[in-house]
Formats: C-alpha cells, structure tokens, sequence
C-alpha cells in the first residue's frame, strides 16, 4: 500500500499544478517542528526562484486549494513560505484501518523475482567463534529477514573459512599426538576409518596450541603449511582428516549460531570455490586482464577518480598458494553459475574494505557479474569494552561467543530474580528470551559502520533504548489484551477510530510510518532504522498508555477502539523484533 508520505505529497503536488506550477514542487517530509505541524513541504521556496515571486505567495496559494480537503485537519502557509499540515485524525485511522486489512503491514513485494545473495556469518571452522563473528551474524540475519519480507529471494550463505593455514596445524598436531594413526602412513591405501580422531572439545583445544606452537617454532610452520598445500592439492590422507575437522566443526558451529537465533540457507565455504580457480585463472590471464608482476599473478583494479591509490588484486602468490581474494572469485563464478543473483550483500568486518572492493572490481571487470548488479559491502564497526579496545575477557583473551551470551542472560536473570514473581526455572527461560534480544538490540541499535560499546548494563536495562525495553513493551500490550478478554471484552468495533488525544494521534502517526521505514531500512542496509522506529512507536504507547484508561474507558466502543489501535502497535513491534531477529517472552 502507498506510503503515507507519498499520499500526502500526491495531494500537494495536485495542488501545485492546479495553481501553475510544478507538480514536483510538493514534496513532503515528517516535520521537523512537531510542536508546529506534523508534516511540511517546502516546495513553494524553491519555486519561488523559478516563478520569481514570494514563497509565501506561493503558499498561500497552494494553501487555499488544499482547505476542506478531507485530509488535512490543518494546512497553515507560514513566513517565509512553509506549508505546515497536519493530518486529520478520520484520514489517520482510515490509513491504518487498511494497513490491518492488508498483508504485511501494509509493506508491499518491492523485491518480487529478485534474488539476492547475503554473505555472512563467515565462521573459520576449527576456531571458536568469538565475539568478532558476532556482529556480521546478527547483522546479516537481520538484512536476509528484512529483504524476505520484502518479498526478495533471499539466499543466506555462511560462506566458512575452511581451507586455511589452520587445517594444515591441526593436522600437523596431531600428527605429533597421533603418529600411529592410518592418515600418517604413506603406505596404507585406505580405507579411512569413519569416526573422526578427536571430539570437539578436543579439536578446540588442538588449534588453539597447534596456533600457538607455530608462532614459536619456525620448523613446525613450514610443515603446517606443507601440509596445508597438500590439502589443497588434494592429498587423500589429508582430505579424510578436513572432512572430519569439518564434519565436527559444523555440528558444533550449527548448534552455535542456532542459539543466536542465526540460520543458513546455504553452509558453503571458501573450499567449494576451489573447483572453480583453476578456469578463473586461466580466463583472466587469457584475456589479458592478468599478469605477472614479481613472481605474483595480479588485476589492476584501479580506476579513474579513485580518491587514493588502490593495489591490484593478486589471484595467485609467487609460490602458487590459494589466496582469500581468489576463493571470493570462485565463489561468485558459482554463485552466479547456480542462483544468477540480482544483488550481493557482504557484511564483514571494516578491516576488509579493500578486500571487498578490489574483489567487486575485478568481478565486474572481467564481467562475471553483470555492471547493473549491485554488489555492497556492508562494513561493520568494532564491538569495543568500556575501555574503548575491542572486547576481550577479563583476563585480556579473545572473547568466546558462547561466554559472553552466558554473560548477559545471567544479568537479566539478576534482574528479573530481583523482583522474585518468577520460578528460578521460568526465570532462566526468560531470561535467555530477554538476553538475546538484549544483545541483538544493543548490537543492531547503532549504525553498521561505527564502533560501539558492548555494555551489559545498560543492554539488559527494561528502560531506555534497548531491546528489553522494546520486549517489555509488548508484553505490557499483552497483558491489556489478556484482561480485556478475562473481563468479556469483544472489540464490538472492529476499527481503530479516529484519535481523541494529542498521545493517541502521536502514537497513530508513527504506526503510519511503519512500511516506509521498513523499506528504506531495506534499501539502505541499515537496520538501526527499525530499532529506532521501534524504540520512538514504544515509547509513544507509553505516552498513550499513561493518559490513556484503556480498561476502565467506559465508553464501550470506544474502549474496543483503543484496544484495535494497541493490538495493531503489538503486531507491528512483534513484526519488527522478528526482524531483528529475536522475540518476546510472555512475562517479564
Ligand atoms: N572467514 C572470514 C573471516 O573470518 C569472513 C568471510 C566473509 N565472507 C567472504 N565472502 N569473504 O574473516
């Protein structure tokens, strides 16, 4: 359905015409004086310049056209030549009486037939996941569920980091753990056994040392990355031991993400690109668009207006290795071979800007991926601690994922406990509820870019803008609800009506908004829009909900009035959290 925006600009631009001018003259945005009016448009003072003449003229003008229109409860010309309005509460409740009627909020198809490709997540298997993964997780999540609302065919691809320096040190150490096993003996023609050599508490404890050992001893490196190079070259013994690293590594992996509320369409990694690299390779060199430079194979990548000077991609190292660039090729040559997709998405750490960007460039350069495809990188900032570092644990250590979510549902179980309305048993299922939103929200609350500290006290605080406040939110709506039912109530009216107060219109007029912010949280990746949007619609219910007896309103029709309105705020923050990527409990 039209955005209301556009409604209103419709009813300007029409005014602006009939007067003589310019129908692009009426643009509308929110006010940005809402003690003033709620809308404004500012057209006559550009076409004031064109007509040579006052704006407020203009204004004036447009302004008598648009009097006893039914939309409009107000439409002021003010100096120097503003148009302020204000909607009228018939039009409002009518607005959002066809929002309810409608699939989705009211949010139309913007993405039909069109696939897009989100890339997140990025796990390096055999390594624990820590708290650097978290954010590209939750981020992406939270963009392949927008666009699949949207109505895009969104495909989510984890895209691990399975085919490193890693896997040659594991296998390296357990060599020296395990000679004895079939993987080590040149001679023994297989087959090899089906259970993996070590669970994965173990392999969590053999990279970690083996990553250790080879920052103190040269010699047993150069064999991790012999071996390492074998692996990739397809040495049997060491494609049996990858399979199993990876076999445990992503049972465990799976059951991680999934306590994020994070899922994959797709659980593809740097290693299904290497069928592909041989071919890219030779296209590239074929076409001339690669060439040797120092022993390396390189693609220019530089082009005119670039602010600073930007180094050519290398596709492959002087001594041969695969290289993180090449994987990323390779997979959009399999990507485009299996999904044809009209739009990449990539959300990574900002340290890998370049990366990105010379990875587009070369993609597009050599026309693997069509010049009109979108291709974005979305950059995220740093989860800092207080000290303004990246997190780390207490002891200055790299910050385990499924350490720190055991952190922040233990403070909201604290708080919760502190009220004590709750078995500890039903606490502890609440408070994981609360902690993950708590947790997403704090994350997904800032724009993707900056850097942001992780605060644990203010994330899990029920006031403020944070997603238990948002949860509670809800929570409280449903309780209404609840008591409404328990005492007979049957909305008779089916309607929302038009509002009876200042708080009522207020919180009338940011529903309103809901599909246009949807959509350009969407169009512009940016998901801190919806938390804000959420955070301003709760607080406008509480605003209602303190001026408002919404159970004791004696009225009848009236009370089933207020509550269609509150019903349609829960279903849009429910819709909006499920978006994000969390929910709500019941209680709390
Ligand atoms: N595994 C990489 C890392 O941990 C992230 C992968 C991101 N995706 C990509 N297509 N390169 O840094």
């Amino acid at each position: 359905m039209k955005k209301i925006l556009d409604c209103i600009a419709e009813e300007l631009k029409a005014a602006f015409a009939v007067c003589g001018y310019d129908a692009g003259y009426g643009k509308v945005t929110l006010s940005n004086r809402p003690d003033l009016c709620e809308y404004q448009c500012n057209g006559a003072m550009a076409a004031a310049k064109a007509y040579r003449k006052k704006p407020i003229d203009i204004a004036g003008e447009v302004v008598a056209r648009l009097k006893g229109a039914d939309m409009f409860s107000e439409v002021n010309a003010v100096m120097p030549g503003f148009i302020n309005l204000r909607l009228s509460g018939e039009y409002l409740a009518a607005y959002l009486n066809r929002m309810r009627a409608e699939d989705k909020l009211g949010v139309e198809d913007t993405g039909r037939d069109r696939t897009v490709i989100v890339d997140y997540g990025g796990a390096n298997v055999a390594k624990p996941l820590h708290v650097g993964h978290l954010r590209t997780a939750i981020i992406g999540e939270c963009i392949k569920r927008l666009g699949r609302f949207l109505g895009y065919h969104m495909i989510g691809d984890v895209h691990l980091g399975d085919w490193g320096l890693q896997m040659g040190l594991i296998i390296e150490e357990l060599r020296d753990r395990q000679p004895e096993l079939p993987y080590f003996d040149e001679n023994y023609k297989g087959p090899y056994p089906e259970e993996a050599p070590f669970t994965i508490g173990e392999l969590e404890e053999i990279y970690p040392a083996a990553s250790a050992r080879s920052k103190a001893d040269e010699a047993f490196k150069a064999r991790a990355q012999e071996a390492t190079f074998r692996l990739q070259n397809g040495y049997g013994p060491y494609r049996a031991i990858w399979k199993h690293i990876m076999n445990v590594s992503l049972a465990d992996l799976k059951k991680n993400y999934a306590s994020l509320g994070v899922t994959f369409d797709l659980w593809k990694g740097e290693s299904d690109a290497q069928p592909y690299i041989p071919g890219l390779i030779q296209d590239l060199q074929e076409r001339g668009l690669a060439y040797e430079s120092e022993g390396a194979l390189v693609v220019d990548i530089a082009q005119e207006g670039d602010s600073k000077e930007l180094p050519p991609c290398i596709i492959r190292k002087s001594d041969g290795a695969a290289l993180y660039a090449t994987s990323d090729l390779g997979t959009i040559i399999e990507r485009e071979k299996d999904y044809r997709p009209d739009q990449y998405i990539y959300i990574t750490d900002k340290r890998q800007e370049l990366h990105f960007i010379q990875v587009f460039r070369v993609a597009k350069k050599a026309g693997y991926v069509k010049p009109e495809t979108p291709m974005i990188h979305m950059m995220c900032g740093t989860m800092n601690g207080k000290d303004g570092k990246p997190f780390k644990t207490r002891e200055g250590g790299v910050m385990r994922l499924e350490k720190l979510v055991k952190e922040i549902d233990g403070a909201v179980y604290d708080r919760i406990m502190e009220n004590r309305t709750m078995t500890p048993e039903e606490a502890e299922n609440t408070a994981r509820i609360i902690g993950l939103a708590a947790l997403k929200y704090g994350d997904l609350s800032n724009q993707v870019s900056k850097d942001y500290v992780f605060d644990i006290e203010r994330f899990t605080s029920f006031e403020g803008n944070t997603g238990p406040y948002i949860l509670y939110t809800i929570v409280r709506i449903k309780s209404i609800l609840a008591r409404y039912e328990e005492n007979g109530g049957r909305a008779e009216v089916v309607d929302i009506l038009p509002p009876d107060s200042e708080e009522a219109k207020n919180l009338m007029l940011k529903l309103s908004a809901c599909n246009e912010v949807l959509e350009s949280a969407f169009a512009e990746t940016a998901p801190h829009k919806i938390c804000q949007f959420i955070y301003e619609l709760s607080d406008a219910f509480g605003s209602f909900y303190n001026s408002t007896m919404i159970l004791k309103e004696e009225d009848e029709t009236k009370k089933a009035g207020y509550i269609q309105l509150i019903t349609l705020v829960k279903e849009v923050l429910e819709t909006c959290i499920d978006l994000l990527g969390f929910e709500a409990p019941e209680r709390m």
